[in-house]
């Protein structure tokens, strides 16, 4: 008895298969495929918190993927010079991939539907969604918490991504091509930064790896791929704020993983493009921890 064929990759026969036809067929002339598995040729992407920092650099990692468009949605009016710089970079990349902009605030749940059901009509295809906006404020006492604060660092790193999720989510169900959501968490999440008093952000990136399982369980029949990464320290804005401040962390928190250093945005480049790909067409409901072995010790 035969087991039945329950899916095949879009680029069959790849691996032992490829193997198999070419040594039945001398004709075929073998040549590397992985690199292909990683393409996002053709693919339209958006990125929330894509005007700096983790979200910016992941973006352009989509268009040097081959991504058709990679929308970039953030706060400001108008974007950084650090983005219109990757702009014209990403441009001139020769792969016909663009780099947009849009400015919305991931708590407007309608006004985020909206843009993005705009952006999916316009390009007609919805495939890939990072959400990394995220916060993070001061250290505040756990006992002394201001609601008002809480609820602030909630709404965006929580409630946030799960806007910009469902936004790129309903496209994606739509135009019936699947798709992969890939939510920013933290290693804060699981662990507790050690002397950080950051009970508003540990609590919001718990939530989203939570959030990441529950709609990868529900979405998985539309083939809706919904992961997380949890990423250790990386030098951005949102960390050269207490860093810069408070220049003996800067070792501290080096010291703190086994790789003894921070982390780069770049070093998010791959685990992004693969989680965006057909290169991890089984992996949904996982968090992907990226922290130079911080967990480890
Ligand atoms: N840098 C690190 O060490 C680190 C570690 C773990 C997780 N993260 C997470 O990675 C993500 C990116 O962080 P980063 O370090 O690049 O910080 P960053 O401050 O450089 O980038 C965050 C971006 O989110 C945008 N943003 C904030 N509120 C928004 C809102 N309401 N609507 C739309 N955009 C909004 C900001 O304008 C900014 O461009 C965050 O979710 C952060 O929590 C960062």
């Amino acid at each position: 008895m035969s087991r039945p064929v329950q899916s095949v990759s879009a680029l069959a026969p790849i691996g032992i298969n490829a193997a198999l036809e070419a040594a039945s067929d001398p004709s075929i002339t073998p040549r590397p495929k992985i690199f292909d598995e990683f393409s996002l040729a053709d693919r339209v992407a958006i990125v929330s918190g894509g005007n700096g920092g983790l979200g910016l650099e992941m973006a352009i990692a989509l268009c040097e993927a081959g991504a058709r468009a990679t929308y970039c949605i953030d706060l400001p009016a108008e974007p950084s010079a650090e983005w219109v710089a990757s702009r014209d970079f990403v441009q001139k990349l020769g792969n016909s991939s663009r780099l947009e902009y849009i400015s919305a605030d991931v708590r407007d749940q309608k006004g985020l539907w909206e843009r993005v059901e705009n952006v999916a009509d316009k390009e007609g295809r919805m495939d890939v969604c990072i959400a990394a906006a995220g916060i993070l404020k001061p250290h505040t006492h756990c006992l002394e918490y201001p609601a008002e604060q809480f609820k602030e660092v909630l709404d965006v790193n929580t409630s946030g991504v799960l806007f910009t999720a469902q936004a790129a989510g309903r496209q994606m169900v739509k135009f019936g091509n699947g798709g992969s959501i890939i939510m920013i968490a933290s290693m804060s999440g699981s662990i507790t930064n050690r002397d950080h008093a950051w009970i508003s952000y540990n609590s919001s990136k718990s939530a989203v790896l939570q959030m990441a399982r529950s709609m990868a369980c529900e979405l998985g029949s539309e083939r809706i791929r919904v992961n997380s990464i949890s990423p250790g320290h990386i030098y951005t804005n949102m960390t050269a704020a207490y860093l810069d401040k408070f220049p003996h962390l800067f070792d501290k928190l080096s010291g703190m993983n086994p790789l003894g250093r921070l982390g780069r945005p770049d070093e998010m480049r791959g685990v992004v493009t693969w989680l965006a790909s057909d290169a991890s067409t089984f992996c949904t409901g996982s968090d992907i921890i990226i922290t130079g072995g911080h967990h480890s010790w």
